[in-house]
């Protein structure tokens, strides 16, 4: 299975799939990985001598033909095109997808988001649960469909909030969870032990 990921920032749950992936019984490759900005994260793509691109929101003149460039750059590395069902990974892509690339690609598009969906969506899920005075939060891999956090769930973890942590601190806390998650859901979509809502 070939894999496109896209990321913003500093990509640990990348590293995590370049650490399983670089297993070669792991059931997927990283083809690619994306970013709409100078991402620190792209560093592990290049360490690993995986393509990395940048996709400027900047240099297209809507976010419909960013997403469209973006598409193109994906299936440039055969993500989702000819006999490859591929799959998208956006893991820390701070940036909501158009609905042109959704349909592209989707439902062979997840995401993983830092709370328990359908709680806590949009960029700021972790300081809005703490805000919250939630208990509990943690974790949700789900597809992504043309809502924003909205696409059916495929997996999730929780971790309890401790009183009194930073924002920071539950955030790194979370990832230590979303980062075996999300590789373990990424290795049973390539094994077709986790069907994909619409998968044609
Ligand atoms: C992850 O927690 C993801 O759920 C959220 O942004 C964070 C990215 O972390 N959308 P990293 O860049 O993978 O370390």
């Amino acid at each position: 299975l070939k894999i496109a990921v896209l990321i913003s920032g500093g990509g640990s749950n990348l590293k995590a799939l370049i650490d399983a992936t670089a297993d070669p019984d792991f059931p997927a490759e990283i083809a690619c990985v994306g970013s709409d900005t100078d991402a620190p994260g792209l560093e592990h793509a290049r360490a690993a001598g995986i393509p990395a691109f940048v996709v400027r929101p900047r240099d297209s003149d809507s976010r419909e033909a960013w997403g469209e460039v973006l598409a193109a750059a994906i299936q440039e590395h055969h993500v989702g095109t000819g006999p490859h069902p591929g799959l998208v990974v956006s893991a820390g892509l701070m940036r909501i997808l158009p609905p042109g690339f959704v349909r592209a690609f989707s439902p062979r598009l997840i995401n993983t988001h830092p709370a328990l969906l359908p709680a806590f969506p949009g960029a700021h899920a972790v300081r809005d649960a703490l805000a919250a005075g939630a208990e509990r939060t943690g974790v949700t891999v789900h597809v992504i469909d043309e809502g924003v956090d909205t696409g059916p769930v495929l997996r999730q973890a929780a971790v309890d909030v401790r009183p009194g942590e930073t924002e920071a601190e539950l955030h790194e806390r979370i990832k230590q969870l979303e980062r075996p998650l999300l590789v373990q859901t990424v290795r049973e979509i390539a094994l077709g032990e986790l069907a994909l809502p619409g998968a044609r």
